[in-house]
């Protein structure tokens, strides 16, 4: 084994969260190393979230960052909820004035943060294998590839596959889960969307999500079988079922184009409390996953960052652990408020196989009632645009 090296802050994964994370510390002062398995070309390819919250926009602009997402985010002030032959409007200007979304890609977020860091001379190191933590009590380390790592604290910042959440031992962590039946088969394309704001449409054949990227490139989703065989969604069915399920209200066509990526997501509602145990912290997808339904998972991981950051400011700069030990109570709030979120906009969409015709008057029910009622839109568009940090940190 080399010379240990030492930080005070060990960084497990270089997703949104890590990559935040090591940002925001060393604007306070503080050291990271940030240990990732892929190489950098995959972590800045790698093709998933597209819709920041307000605050998350706020704490990539505020701490340096946001500059091309300034330039090249789209700013949308509503989404489009398509059923029953018609589309409605949920006007975020109109129900949470002077809130919005930002459509830009995380692997944008990604590319931005990660040459942030390396601009300031940070240590990241891509393609490390057997990352393992150790002493979690009282001085902590991280070994990979022969080499270690001696820190003050870690942060399992390493999403649901990780080794940090594992690492804890048997009986701390609870855990609380639910699978759903279906997954997402998403695809980016090469062609101008079809709409200026995002469509979500609940049909009899399954959900449709039209998304974008930019004014070329479009994203899209169907709801698709959990375990789902990709091989059985050749390019063509792809398009004749995104038109089945879009192309529901009069004047609407959808444009096509060359299909440059396609992958399939399960679905999943996931939450390890506490989120802590002794000096290591877990952060973002390491701790919890909501279906995409919501759009909440990279803004979650930016909300646990900044408290974790916060917490860790405080205690080197008096020793005071106090906002280390509440840092899971406080970020579960938000986790949990989250969860619900993302769970009722998923059983609002989409279609179970298991729905009688009972279950599908009351899916259609709630959908008449967020598109007739302001205060049950309002609901929607201030959890969509996501809570302040104020009323939920
Ligand atoms: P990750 O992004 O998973 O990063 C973890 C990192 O740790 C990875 O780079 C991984 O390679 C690395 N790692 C794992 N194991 C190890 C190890 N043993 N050693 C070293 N490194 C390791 N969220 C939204 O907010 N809005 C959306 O619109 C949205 N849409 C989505 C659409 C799809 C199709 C998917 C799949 C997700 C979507 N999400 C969305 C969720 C969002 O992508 C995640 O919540 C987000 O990536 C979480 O960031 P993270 O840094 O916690 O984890
Ligand atoms: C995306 O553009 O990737 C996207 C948008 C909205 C969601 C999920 C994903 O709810």
């Amino acid at each position: 084994m080399l010379s240990p090296m030492r930080t005070q802050v060990g960084i497990i994964g270089a997703g949104p969260a890590g990559l935040l994370l090591s940002h925001l510390l060393h604007l306070r002062g503080i050291s990271s190393v940030i240990l990732e398995r892929r190489s950098r070309d995959y972590v800045e390819r790698r093709v998933r979230a597209g819709v920041l919250e307000q605050g998350t926009v706020d704490t990539l602009v505020e701490s340096g960052v946001g500059e091309r997402l300034l330039r090249e985010g789209l700013v949308h002030e509503g989404i489009e909820l398509r059923y029953g032959g018609a589309g409605h409007r949920v006007a975020f200007e109109k129900l949470v004035p002077g809130r919005s979304i930002t459509v830009y890609g995380q692997q944008e977020v990604v590319k931005d943060l990660i040459a942030a860091r390396l601009a300031a001379g940070a240590d990241i190191r891509f393609e490390v294998d057997d990352v393992a933590v150790h002493s979690l009590e009282d001085a902590p380390y991280i070994t990979f590839g022969g080499e270690r790592l001696d820190c003050d604290f870690i942060a399992g910042c390493d999403g649901f596959h990780g080794v940090s959440r594992p690492s804890v031992p048997e009986g701390v962590i609870t855990t609380y889960e639910r699978e759903y039946p279906f997954a997402w088969l998403g695809i980016l394309a090469r062609v101008a969307p079809s709409a200026e704001e995002l469509i979500y449409a609940q049909t009899g054949r399954g959900f449709a999500l039209h998304s974008m990227r930019s004014p070329e490139i479009s994203r899209f989703y169907l709801q698709v079988p959990a375990g789902e065989d990709l091989d059985e969604w050749p390019d063509e069915r792809i398009w004749a079922e995104l038109k089945a399920r879009l192309e529901t209200v009069p004047g609407f066509a959808l444009a096509t184009g060359e299909i440059i990526e396609k992958g399939i997501t399960p679905l999943r509602s996931f939450v390890a409390e506490p989120m802590r145990h002794e000096r290591l912290f877990l952060a973002g997808d390491a701790a919890h996953i909501v279906p995409p339904t919501g759009a909440k998972g990279l803004n979650l991981a930016v909300a646990d960052v900044r408290v974790l950051t916060e917490a860790l400011t405080r205690f080197y700069a008096d020793g005071s652990t106090a906002l280390l030990d509440d840092y899971s109570d406080i970020c579960l709030k938000r986790v949990w408020r989250a969860q619900h979120f993302s769970w009722w906009m998923t059983t609002l969409l989409h279609t179970f196989d298991s729905d009688d015709a009972y279950g599908r008057r009351l899916q259609t029910s709630y959908l008449d009632y967020v598109t007739a009622s302001d205060a049950a839109a309002t609901t929607l568009a201030e959890n969509y645009v996501g809570l302040p940090y104020e009323v939920l940190p």
